[in-house]
């Protein structure tokens, strides 16, 4: 079946190794160089297991504050390597694949931001900018606040109450920030590729299958799919959700596909059934529901970069005042 491919780099240029074999290349080599993996949850579930910590954005950017290595790989995506260097200088942060970017961060240009905050200044108003840490650094630095799904809610009561609050880059998150927090928002217009092509149609036939089943989505996921979900939550939120219930349930997942991996490790009592992507003007569904930014991180590119220390997130004159920022707003 041809399934179409969402727009980003592949990993054409691999040829075969034996996963077992580079699984013990990467232990033996992070010995060598003193070095820690962290893999974000969605990763291929291989790289999962062979990382030293796995979590969601905000529990691996505190996880890389707290080892004590020389070395970090960062299986994600950039802008999450990007924040673990500048929360570290002094630690070298590798990323598997420097091409693994991510659609919402790439909707908010430095110079699209600056000017936009000119003009809402031109005209009277003040403000305060809450970007998502799906951001580059140079869009970081012109913030005042960042937030993950993790504690968004929490960061938003953070805010200035007499001032206006503009959200980057996700239109989806800030909507629904704005419903729980109930404070309107100056919205950005971004969206994440993966979570904006969820079928509602799909989803709701998949409800109507697995009769009993709850609907769990990321909150990056519009709003027409957010009201049939059950819960909503980040990454790490969805996981723990998952945990509090004992007796075997069905959970209609609406995030990226890998999540059902570190679901089935951490609950596996339940069955997880991934919600499709649109359909295509071939009838078919796609299967869209992987970043392919995400999936540009593999084993044998894991492997590479603790040999040869390379691809690395070199420090950048303004990661000073992304710095003061991030630490604000994740590690106080
Ligand atoms: P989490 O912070 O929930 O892990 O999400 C990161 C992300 O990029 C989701 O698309
Ligand atoms: Fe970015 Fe979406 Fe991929 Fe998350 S899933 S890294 S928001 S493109």
């Amino acid at each position: 079946m041809n399934l179409p491919i969402l727009d980003a780099p592949d990993n054409a240029e691999e040829s075969y190794e034996d996963p077992l074999d580079l699984m013990d290349e990467i232990d033996r080599l992070k010995k060598e160089r003193n070095a820690v993996v962290l893999a974000h949850f969605y990763v291929d579930g291989e790289i999962q297991d062979v990382a030293d910590y796995t979590g969601d954005s905000l529990k691996l950017a505190r996880d890389a504050v707290a080892v004590e290595n020389d070395v970090i790989v960062f299986s994600g995506v950039h802008f999450m390597a990007e924040s673990a260097k500048i929360l570290n200088r002094e630690k070298t942060v590798l990323i598997p694949d420097l091409r693994a970017g991510c659609s919402l961060a790439e909707s908010c240009t430095f110079e699209q931001l600056r000017d936009f905050q000119a003009k809402l200044r031109g005209e009277g108003r003040e403000f305060e900018t809450v970007a998502y840490i799906n951001t580059t650094a140079k869009v970081k630095s012109l913030c005042d606040w960042i937030v993950t799904s993790g504690n968004a809610a929490e960061i938003i009561e953070r805010v200035d109450p007499d001032k206006e609050i503009l959200f980057v880059p996700d239109k989806h998150l800030g909507s629904y920030l704005q419903e729980v927090s109930g404070r309107e928002m100056i919205l950005w217009p971004g969206a994440c590729m993966v979570h904006e092509i969820f079928s509602v149609q799909d989803l709701l036939r998949a409800k109507r299958n697995n009769p009993g089943s709850e609907v769990i989505a990321h909150p990056e996921c519009p709003a027409t799919v957010l009201e049939h979900a059950e819960f909503i939550g980040g990454t790490e939120k969805l996981r723990q959700y998952v945990m509090s219930f004992e007796e075997r349930k069905t959970f209609l997942v609406a995030t990226d596909a890998n999540m059902i991996h570190a679901f089935e490790k951490s609950a596996p009592q339940h069955e997880f059934v991934p919600v499709p992507g649109i359909m295509t003007d071939t009838g078919e569904t796609c299967a869209c529901n992987r970043c392919p930014h995400m999936a540009l991180n593999t084993l044998q590119k894991v492997r590479n970069c603790l040999r040869d220390l390379s691809p690395a997130i070199e420090w950048q004159p303004y990661f000073e005042d992304a710095h003061a920022v991030l630490e604000r707003s994740l590690l106080r």
